[in-house]
């Protein structure tokens, strides 16, 4: 069976060429970048491309760029980084659990924490953020695109409230890079971000990788204590072979996002949409009117649990993820959702759609075949649909 992969915002393929340009560093440059001999003056170059490309993609510095192990340890260096006991935190309820839970963890350090609402389109309002404000707010964390709808939250506006009340700005940015551009230089829509999170596997680089972009001036304390690498913001022997491939995948998105594939990935999302809408009742978008990244729908179907949908669909050859993908296993219904004020029901009745450019449109075709039958079977056995009369109303 030909599978069906939609299911990009829990992680991506690694591209063959991104493939191809890391193999050397793992079986013939396998050089230190901190030795001084060839070979590690091989790596260090490598690292230093990478470090360029990164900073290409940002419209940074390339010693802005520090390297990190993924999304999670990024969000972390961010909070970690920048606060101490005493200072005030502001972040929102429909974050990551990487910035969730390191909150969680500052909370308990003494640092004071709030996290903002959402509406009902999953959107943060800058009006909450700017009565949230404290003469102690040292932080606001707000991420740009959220992995469960693909909500895009106001940046510029968000960030400029920050700076106005004297403190630093950090974006979890994992599910925006490689999907809108991202420009942090002071002509950018992000020019007043002060750190920004980005995760290698969200954009077919290897799984393991990641970057914190760190605004020159900003004082960030490391969270790990060794050697004195990434000028000393973030310990330990570069994994020069996935900062190849991270910097490989920089480029590579960096050049999509200037072409028509964005267009046509919102086009094929869009299709998606609107087939299942059209096919299946009792369905809708969540934060469909939010802006939303190119890839990414979530969509209830009213009366079916998404737990039993999701491994229907993942025995017709279709991966999808019900909510977050790191809630799996997890019955909890997604805490984005019922921050946006879903009924718990609705929220577990969810599934995540989320497609990549290399989603064609035959999948597209594919997937709108294999939805209805499959929902119209699962409420078959459901007692609330048949009690709705929902099954062919005439009303
Ligand atoms: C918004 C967001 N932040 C952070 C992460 C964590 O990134 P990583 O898997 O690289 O640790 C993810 C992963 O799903 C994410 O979607």
């Amino acid at each position: 069976m030909q599978r069906i992969y939609l299911d990009a915002n829990a992680t991506t393929p690694l591209l063959p060429e991104v493939f191809e340009a890391m193999r050397p560093f793992y079986l013939e440059h396998y050089g230190n970048a901190s030795s001084i001999h060839q070979q590690g003056q091989h790596a260090r170059a490598a690292v230093d491309h990478a470090r360029e490309a990164v900073a290409r993609m940002l419209h940074c510095r390339p010693a802005e760029v520090v390297f990190t192990s993924g999304g999670t340890e990024s969000d972390n260096l961010a909070l970690f980084g920048v606060l101490a006991p005493g200072d005030h935190l502001i972040t929102t309820s429909i974050e990551h659990n990487a910035i969730l839970q390191a909150a969680q963890a500052v909370a308990s350090r003494g640092v004071e924490v709030t996290f903002l609402p959402v509406t009902d389109q999953g959107v943060v309002e800058p009006a909450a953020l700017l009565a949230a404000m404290k003469p102690n707010t040292r932080l606001v964390s707000v991420m740009y695109a959220n992995n469960e709808t693909g909500a895009i939250q106001p940046m510029d506006a968000l960030a400029g409230i920050a700076h106005a009340g004297g403190a630093l700005f950090h974006t979890d940015a994992v599910q925006a890079g490689g999907k809108i551009p991202l420009d942090v230089s002071p002509h950018g829509f992000l020019k007043e971000v002060d750190l920004l999170t980005l995760s290698g596997h969200k954009i077919f680089a290897p799984k393991g990788t990641g970057i914190l972009y760190v605004r020159r001036n900003v004082r960030l304390s490391p969270m790990m204590h060794g050697g004195a690498h990434e000028r000393q913001r973030r310990a330990g022997t570069e994994n020069v072979p996935g900062i190849v491939g991270l910097g490989k995948a920089a480029e590579v998105c960096t050049d999509w996002l200037k072409t028509d594939g964005p267009a046509k990935l919102t086009a094929l999302r869009d299709r998606l949409e609107q087939g299942i809408l059209a096919q299946v009742d009792e369905t809708g978008v969540n934060g469909a009117e939010s802006p939303r990244v190119a890839n990414t729908t979530s969509i209830y179907f009213d009366h079916v649990e998404a737990e039993a949908l999701l491994i229907a669909l993942d025995l017709k050859g279709l991966s999808v993820s019900g909510g977050s993908a790191c809630h799996s296993g997890a019955s909890e219904p997604s805490h984005v959702l019922t921050a946006m004020g879903l009924s718990p029901a609705r929220a577990r009745a969810t599934l995540r759609f989320s497609l990549s450019k290399l989603t064609t449109e035959a999948e597209i075709d594919e997937v709108l075949k294999i939805i209805p039958a499959a929902v119209a079977h699962l409420r078959e056995l459901s007692p609330t649909y048949n009690k709705t009369g929902a099954v062919g109303a005439t009303n």
